[in-house]
């Protein structure tokens, strides 16, 4: 069959994959202990979680109850003592401390290896460090830092010695770096002076240097150098250094032992806490806790990405999202793997660089995003062709639906046609994959993530929490609580419960519409509240809107997602200007040249203007795509904007639907006018 017809049939959800015959006889997880794990968790679901971890997790004391419900609030292996550094590091030092735990290619090309011993050393030196400086279990740490081994250890470090760390994704600025600083009330952040971006250096120590400026609480920076010269060397890459306050991670660690205790923690003791984009303009703070988080995260790690020791595994999302946490750092050091970590991005030096690196480093098993497949795709084929990827045997998705073609592309060109892909379902919440193809069992359909994994109850419902009918659209939702749920929202167990507990009854509900088809197959329709997906990265509408308004010159914004072929989503902000300010009369720059009038060259300057503001606020991850500028914005009677018609203007649609609230009809006009 050609791609085309492929696509066709795929397209009509007739299509499915079977997975191979030789990589079902190796699959970790078989359909007949499969079965059997479906039925226990069916009859007996406190015993399906109570033998999972009794098997995969070293717990330095057993728990006393497995599940402790007071609806949303949920405690896991109630009285249990367990480590997550342990079981990352200290558990293989008998089978695997020869083993290479990390392969680290840095962005100029530069590959550093660490076998679980040296990680495991480097964990108890850095340990004894944050000892050294007074940190203490549940003081809170940012981890602030490019995707090199020094930003592992840092994680793992704290986790070994109950302080809770934050990663803040190297891309946000410092004025989000601020505030995630100020609502975890952090003691620590832990940075390095810069990060190498496209060949540019992101200067993430003077990004603290400035955010610290309004961060009372941090009483101590750790700078690890990556961009400067190495330590013996003289710096060539100038970060001022706040003395009493900012101290060389090297200097650090160089006077520090090899060995350093685990603590001995509850269950239930916080982890991290990561934040994430909701629906108001405040990013919330998910908290995950230890052992019901290490569980799932291994279990679905051994069960998902069928990990073997011979394998490499390579997942491409950086430590600052949720992905980087489970599946970079905590699942695949659990089950002892070998994890490459590369610094860069996908298109430098060119769009071939990722496949160099599966050739040379002999990647196994790859995980990565749909935004990133359709670039490849754009990019063509030539780029895959230069190189062999012959040692792939499982490709995994995340972050997005994944289109059909885009299924069909990875599976053709970087699959061989003979890789079982896994379209993995989650969220930061959620903290692990929730509905995923399970590799050796599994028939897939392009486009759909199939089936929950046993021990999750989801279900498609009605506003009313009743389950809808084959092919339906409805609210996905978990009906019983897993034990890597988010535990609340930190220091706002209110707004966790109202965010996801209370919009369907008796369910977690974090935001996504889907659908089941007539095989009992999920297919994730997207969000369905005020969030979008621009590339994968999670942004709130709202705290783009923030940004904007916090624009001297902007009255009123309103941001939404259209459509976009490569990112999924893009942004288009409408933006009221304030009365005294019309885009015309902004500045008298030099502006762009070949723009014909006087009003549309100075639009673009304060379009750019407003775009660079953003960037400034949140980072470039969020910068609006386009900026219209608009007299009024629609909204209800009751003064909510209908961001249902802005999306349609946005993605150039009719209008559809009711448009009966709008609270001045001649807005909607205008806009379509403005628009034409
Ligand atoms: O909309 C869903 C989408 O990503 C959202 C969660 O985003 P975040 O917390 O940043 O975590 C991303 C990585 C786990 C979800 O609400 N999403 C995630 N995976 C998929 C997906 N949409 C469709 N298919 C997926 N496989």
């Amino acid at each position: 069959m050609s791609t085309e017809e492929n696509i066709i049939s795929v397209l009509s959800e007739k299509r499915t994959f079977s997975p191979h015959e030789s990589f079902i006889k190796q699959a970790n997880l078989n359909k007949s202990e499969y079965d059997r794990l479906i039925l226990k968790a069916n009859t007996d679901l406190e015993g399906f979680w109570d033998e999972l971890a009794e098997n995969n997790i070293f717990w330095f004391k057993k728990w006393e109850k497995v599940l402790d419900w007071n609806e949303p609030f949920s405690k896991w292996f109630v009285g249990a003592k367990t480590n997550i550094s342990y079981n990352c590091l200290d558990r293989h030092l008998r089978n695997k401390a020869n083993k290479t735990a990390l392969i680290w290619i840095g962005e100029n090309g530069e590959k550093k290896e660490l076998t679980y011993k040296e990680l495991f050393s480097e964990v108890c030196k850095f340990s004894n460090s944050l000892l050294k400086l007074g940190i203490k279990e549940l003081d809170r740490v940012i981890i602030y830092m490019p995707l090199i081994p020094e930003a592992v250890v840092a994680m793992l470090a704290c986790a070994r010695i109950g302080a809770i760390h934050s990663v803040v994704f190297g891309g946000f600025s410092k004025e989000a770096l601020a505030d995630r600083i100020n609502d975890a009330k952090a003691r620590l952040v832990i940075t390095a002076d810069g990060g190498y971006r496209r060949g540019q250096v992101v200067p993430l120590k003077s990004n603290v240097d400035e955010a610290l400026k309004k961060c009372p609480t941090i009483e101590n920076v750790i700078v690890v150098q990556r961009v400067g010269v190495c330590h013996d060397k003289p710096l060539h890459f100038n970060v001022s250094i706040n003395r009493g306050r900012d101290i060389f991670y090297h200097d650090l660690v160089s006077k520090e032992s090899e060995v350093s205790e685990p603590h001995l923690l509850d269950s239930e003791h916080p982890l991290f806490t990561l934040y994430t984009s909701g629906t108001t303009g405040k990013p919330k703070g998910i908290l995950h806790t230890t052992g019901g988080y290490i569980l799932w995260a291994t279990v679905t790690t051994k069960w998902i990405f069928d990990i073997k020791d011979t394998d490499v595994y390579w997942c491409t999302a950086d430590i600052g999202w949720i992905t980087g946490h489970t599946y970079v750092v905590y699942g695949p050091l659990s089950c002892g793997a070998t994890v490459l970590l590369y610094e860069g991005a996908p298109n430098y030096p060119d769009w071939a660089i990722f496949w160099k690196i599966i050739n040379e480093n002999k990647v196994s098993v790859f995980y990565t995003a749909p935004t990133a497949i359709r670039s490849f795709m754009k990019a063509g084929d030539e780029w895959v062709k230069k190189y062999n990827l012959s040692s792939l045997r499982l490709l995994g998705s995340v972050g997005e639906p994944i289109n059909p073609e885009a299924w069909m592309w990875y599976h053709e060109n970087i699959g061989a046609k003979k890789c079982p892909i896994v379209d993995t379902w989650w969220q930061t919440e959620t903290g692990g994959i929730l509905i995923s193809p399970l590799p050796g069992i599994t028939v897939t359909k392009p486009g759909s993530a199939t089936f929950p994994l046993p021990g999750i109850f989801a279900s498609v419902v009605d506003q009313d929490g009743n389950s809808v009918g084959p092919n339906e659209g409805g609210s996905l939702v978990i009906k019983k609580p897993w034990p890597s749920m988010l535990r609340t929202i930190y220091g706002d167990d209110e707004r966790y419960k109202k965010n996801y507990w209370s919009q369907i009854k008796g369910a977690y509900f974090a935001g996504d519409g889907a659908r089941c088809d007539e095989d009992g197959y999920f297919w994730i329709l997207g969000r369905v509240d005020d969030v979008i997906k621009v590339s994968g990265h999670r942004l709130s509408t709202m705290e783009i809107e923030s940004a904007l308004v916090s624009h001297h010159d902007v009255a009123e914004a309103a941001v939404v997602g259209y459509p976009h072929d490569i990112k999924g989503e893009a942004i288009c902000a409408f933006v009221v200007l304030k009365s005294n300010v019309t885009a015309r009369s902004v500045g008298d720059e030099a502006v762009p040249i070949g723009i014909a009038s006087p009003s549309a060259r100075n639009d673009i300057k304060l379009i750019e203007k407003l775009k660079q503001h953003v960037v400034k606020e949140i980072g470039p991850i969020a910068k609006p795509d386009q900026i219209k500028f608009t007299d009024s914005l629609p909204k209800t009677r009751s003064g909510k904007i209908m961001r249902r018609l802005l999306r349609d203007i946005a993605s150039g649609k009719q209008t559809t639907g009711d448009t009966t609230t709008l609270e001045d009809v001649s807005v909607l006009e205008k806009l379509r006018i403005e628009e034409e």
